[in-house]
């Protein structure tokens, strides 16, 4: 699994999107350390507060089937129903989220409409970030 199959799988995913509120639909790709890939979109709510981010589907599909060691995520998004825009990151909340499973060194694989790829770490997302350690 190269990280260009890993942003087309995130693609895959962006097409599943429910985002009917903000109309920006965004798919991700997380690669388990097993070289499985879970795929998440985000899943909006007429409340809007209970919308879910890809990145955290994702996640939370893997982590609810028992895997917890993670390698990569890719992430791509964009305005409903047109290609994705450049370099989608993940948010602040899905940062820390990512934090909980993933070490700094864990890479984020961000798209371009061009096929260009920025790969980036967590540790570079959110330096210095709160994780279980802290609670030891
Ligand atoms: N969104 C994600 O799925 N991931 C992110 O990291 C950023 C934001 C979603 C949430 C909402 O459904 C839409 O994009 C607009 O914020």
């Amino acid at each position: 699994m190269d990280d260009r199959q890993l942003v087309g799988l995130a693609c895959a995913a962006r097409g599943r999107a429910y985002a009917p509120y903000s109309g920006f639909s965004v798919g991700a790709a997380l690669l388990d350390a097993d070289g499985r890939v879970w795929q998440g979109c985000n899943i909006e709510n007429a409340a809007f507060g209970p919308t879910v981010c890809a990145e955290r589907v994702a996640l939370f599909k893997a982590v609810s089937e028992g895997v917890r060691s993670f390698e990569a995520l890719a992430v791509v998004g964009g305005p409903a129903g047109e290609g994705i825009a450049p370099y989608t990151p993940p948010c602040g909340v899905c940062r820390q989220v990512l934090r909980e499973f993933c070490s700094d060194g864990f890479r984020v694989i961000l798209a371009s409409p061009d096929g260009s790829l920025r790969t980036t770490t967590l540790g570079e997302l959110l330096p210095q970030g709160f994780g279980p350690e802290n609670l030891s």
